[in-house]
């Protein structure tokens, strides 16, 4: 038997706007330790490995952060707190239903398009 596949990857941005730039970003004194939080978490709930937290910079949804992204299933969390990493945790992670309160809202994260039609929004 192999080793197995994690269940889900957990993406959290990790961006920072630079000091003086007017743009809201993930990574703000208040949220700085959010990282570690979820890391922390994730271990002590005996799911880190099959669950993985990475870092990530840039998600373009920079006004609703902190976010963090879960694979499979494309699920954006938005303004994240320490409660709701908690709550995503248990319930998405080890419950596996969505806590769709914290879900971003559809005008943000409307459906993907296709590698294919992005290509002929550029003229290719
Ligand atoms: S800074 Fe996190 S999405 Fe842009």
């Amino acid at each position: 038997m192999g080793i197995p596949q994690p269940a889900f990857y957990i993406f959290k941005c990790e961006q920072s706007a630079p000091p003086g730039m007017p743009k809201p970003s993930c990574v703000t004194p208040d949220s700085a330790g959010l990282f570690q939080y979820a890391a922390k978490k994730l271990m002590m709930e005996g799911v880190m490995m099959t669950a993985p937290i990475v870092r990530t910079s840039c998600m373009n949804r920079c006004a609703q952060g902190p976010i963090m992204l879960i694979e499979p299933g494309h699920t954006m969390y938005v303004g994240l707190t320490e409660e709701k990493i908690d709550r995503i945790i248990a319930e998405h992670i080890i419950g596996g239903n969505v806590v769709s309160e914290y879900v971003i809202d559809d005008e943000f994260w409307d459906a993907p398009i296709t590698p294919a039609e992005a290509r002929k929004q550029f003229g290719k």
